[in-house]
């Protein structure tokens, strides 16, 4: 039996992918995806020597599946992409395509939640969930808080988004793990 092959999409920074990075033993990353060229993921990736793709622009949607098909990818992890995915694409890769999100969902879908989670006084977490084509509405998996409300007063942006993306890579990390630990991948 082999590994389940991860595909990982991102746009940025890519504190969550290198969670995949650390873990190579366990978790098999085949292929980064990003959506910016300037990503610093994407050099993180790279310097491990796994495949990286960039899709700038209007999306072929079509080649991106041939990607994924010629990598073997089993499943695919969004850390922080931030393109709207067709709804097509999603149907297929139902059940095995997982995002992480800044809140505790259902509160605060969409962008700047932990501002506005903060902004409206509210505990401050991370959630896994499946993708569907509702923004942030898929299935809820795993789910933490970061910083309780009572707290937000005495820390700074700057703490809470580091509390955040803390929890957020503790979530990438079982979900990966969980996920594929249930799950058999035929060669
Ligand atoms: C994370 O906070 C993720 O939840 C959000 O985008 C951010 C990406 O961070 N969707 P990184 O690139 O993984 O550091």
């Amino acid at each position: 039996m082999r590994k389940c092959r991860w595909a990982v999409l991102i746009s940025g920074r890519g504190s969550n992918l290198a969670t995949f990075l650390d873990s190579q033993d366990e978790v098999q990353l085949a292929l980064v995806i990003s959506n910016k060229a300037e990503a610093y993921g994407l050099q993180r990736a790279r310097r491990m020597g796994i495949p990286c793709e960039v899709i700038e622009g209007k999306a072929n949607w079509q080649q991106v599946q041939a990607t994924l098909k010629h990598h073997r990818i089993d499943a695919i992890f969004l850390c922080g992409f931030m393109k709207i995915i067709p709804e097509e694409f999603l149907e297929f890769w139902q059940g095995r395509i997982f995002n992480i999100h800044p809140s505790l969902l259902p509160a605060f879908t969409g962008l700047k939640s932990i501002e506005r989670a903060v902004e409206a006084e509210a505990d401050v977490g991370a959630t896994v969930h499946g993708v569907i084509p509702e923004v942030d509405r898929g299935e809820i998996f795993l789910q933490k808080e970061a910083v309780n409300k009572s707290n937000l007063k005495i820390l700074s942006i700057e703490k809470i988004n580091f509390y955040v993306h803390v929890v957020e890579h503790e979530l990438v990390r079982k979900w990966v793990r969980h996920w594929q630990s249930n799950m058999t991948f035929s060669s």
